[in-house]
């Protein structure tokens, strides 16, 4: 299928690229590289010995996304959208709200707008668990309400959620796959491509790999007190080259016609915080020195998806486990200690 990846120049954009040139798909990346480097680009042909073909677009920009699906219409248009173009980081949502739904929320309008005006009624959209609020019933499915998101970004994609179910439901025409992540982690094996935070990481292993580089000195645990085995908050890792897959999975739920689809993606199994430590030392032989600090804002205790409906549906189970994504999120930041760099 010819493919067009919005924020394909991203962590997780970037990781499926490379599963969907080597599922034979064809691939045109846009990408404003707000949070992104050029670089993954050369790493991704490195790895693919495909070039993938890129425009510096902002999904915002009507002109610039109509350019790109007029061109693609000159060999059958696009036949399905992956959309991962969107600003993620919960605390700056806070603090910048009318940015994040702004881009967040204006730009997947825009872009909905001129895919269906170019003849591509195909997307698969990357939501989050974080649309379950703190959840009532654990593991999560997808049958389990939608909770109060308790900041701008979660909003973001909720609100997004609603908006392409009601596209759905007034035009049967559009294929949409709302794909729930849970807590992406690991980087590609080779150690060429992985996540590049733009300052302090706000995430838990970007940060652990950070300390263990030594460009941080220890780990805030953030909060021990909670109703967990060890008091510290439980998430569903998940590697994002399983992640990656669900994608490729995905298209073929659009190919055959899905309607509208809504599939969590994550293990079923909660690690906490200090499983995470310890899994990451002993998969790497590096010490992670930690310290206890208060709870942070807006934190929920546990979290973890039932995934049975993805593997029913989709034939997609996650195949790695914690002390891979330990290695692989290592491997990365090691061989690139600056990331992608300037
Ligand atoms: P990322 O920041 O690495 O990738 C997002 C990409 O979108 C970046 O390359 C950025 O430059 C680009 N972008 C942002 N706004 C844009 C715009 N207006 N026009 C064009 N490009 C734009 O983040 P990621 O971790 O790869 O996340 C990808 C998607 O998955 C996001 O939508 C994110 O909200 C969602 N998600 C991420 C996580 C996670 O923990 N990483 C969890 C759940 C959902
Ligand atoms: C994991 C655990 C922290 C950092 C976020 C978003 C969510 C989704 C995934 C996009 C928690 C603890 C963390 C640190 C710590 N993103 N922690 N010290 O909060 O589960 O989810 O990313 O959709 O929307 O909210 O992930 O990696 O920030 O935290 O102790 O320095 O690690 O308290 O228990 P989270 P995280």
């Amino acid at each position: 299928m010819k493919i067009l990846v919005t924020g394909g120049a991203g962590f997780i954009g970037s990781h499926t690229v490379i599963k969907l040139i080597e599922s034979g798909h064809d691939v045109f990346i846009v990408d404003n590289l707000c949070n992104a480097n050029e670089k993954v680009l050369g790493r991704i042909e490195q790895l693919t010995g495909v070039a993938p073909a890129f425009a510096k677009v902002d999904i915002r920009d009507r002109e610039g996304l109509t350019a790109v699906c007029e061109k693609a219409a000159a060999d059958g248009g696009f036949d399905a959208c992956i959309h991962f173009a969107g600003l993620k980081a919960v605390g700056e949502s806070v603090a910048k709200p009318w940015e994040y739904y702004e881009n967040n929320i204006g730009g997947t309008l825009t872009l909905l707008d001129v895919l269906r005006k170019n003849g591509c009624k195909n997307i698969i959209f990357s939501s989050s668990a974080t649309v379950y609020g703190d959840p009532e019933v654990i593991p999560i499915t997808e049958e389990c309400p939608k909770g109060h998101c308790t900041n701008p970004y979660g909003q973001t994609k909720s609100m997004l959620e609603e908006i392409m179910m009601d596209m759905q439901k007034a035009d049967p025409e559009w294929n949409i796959v709302l794909l729930r992540y849970f807590n992406p982690i690991g980087a590609h094996p080779s150690g060429l491509i992985g996540e590049d935070p733009n300052g302090i990481p706000n995430n838990l292993m970007p940060y652990i790999t950070q300390v263990a580089v030594g460009k941080l000195a220890e780990l805030g645990v953030f909060g021990d007190d909670y109703d967990t085995p060890d008091g510290t908050g439980v998430r569903d890792y998940i590697h994002v080259e399983d992640l990656a897959d669900g994608h490729v999975k995905a298209l073929q739920a659009i190919e055959a016609g899905c309607g509208l689809a809504i599939y969590n993606l994550g293990t079923g199994t909660g690690y906490s915080v200090l499983d995470v430590v310890k899994a990451f030392e002993k998969a790497n032989g590096v010490r992670i020195p930690y310290s206890i600090k208060p709870r942070r804002a807006g934190d929920i205790a546990v979290c973890y998806s039932d995934p049975a409906k993805a593997e029913a549906e989709l034939g997609w189970k996650a195949q790695f486990g914690i002390e891979d994504m330990c290695r692989d999120a290592w491997n990365w930041q090691s061989k690139n200690p600056d990331g992608y760099g300037e």
